[in-house]
């Protein structure tokens, strides 16, 4: 049995309910999550901001990364970790997408390992909003 079958999927939205390079916030009962597309891809982490929990959902994307609408941390969506603004991480989730049906697996979440050398670079690199 492959780990997506084992998995247990959740309706959230359609692909047409997210606009290219925006994220939403989606939920399943008690479950949420920020879901983010793309382009050639849909991610989803948790909707909560590793700094002050700000809503992820509503940030601005760049690249495979969203920055928080309050202080502004960037985040990196394939891997959860922040990359400027400070030290932090959020869980990711698996995403599936059936025809125009996008599917997270809530309970699948996980922590994913950050790479430190990519932060040094970005927090050299960036001038994030002090927060
Ligand atoms: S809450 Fe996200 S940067 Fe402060």
């Amino acid at each position: 049995m492959s780990a997506d079958a084992s998995m247990k999927w959740f309706r959230v939205a359609s692909t047409r309910d997210i606009p290219e390079r925006e994220g939403r916030r989606v939920e399943y009962g008690p479950h949420i999550a920020a879901l983010f597309n793309l382009g050639t891809e849909y991610l989803a982490v948790e909707n909560q901001c590793p700094h002050k929990s700000g809503p992820l959902a509503d940030g601005i994307v760049a690249g495979k990364n969203v920055f928080c609408p309050l202080h502004n941390w960037k985040i990196n969506l394939q891997n959860g970790c922040a990359l400027s603004g400070g030290t932090g991480q959020v869980k990711t989730f698996p995403v599936k997408v059936s025809g125009s049906e996008i599917y997270l697996a809530f309970e699948s979440a996980a922590y994913q390992a950050c790479d430190l050398s990519a932060q040094a670079q970005e927090s050299q690199t960036s001038n994030p909003v002090e927060g």
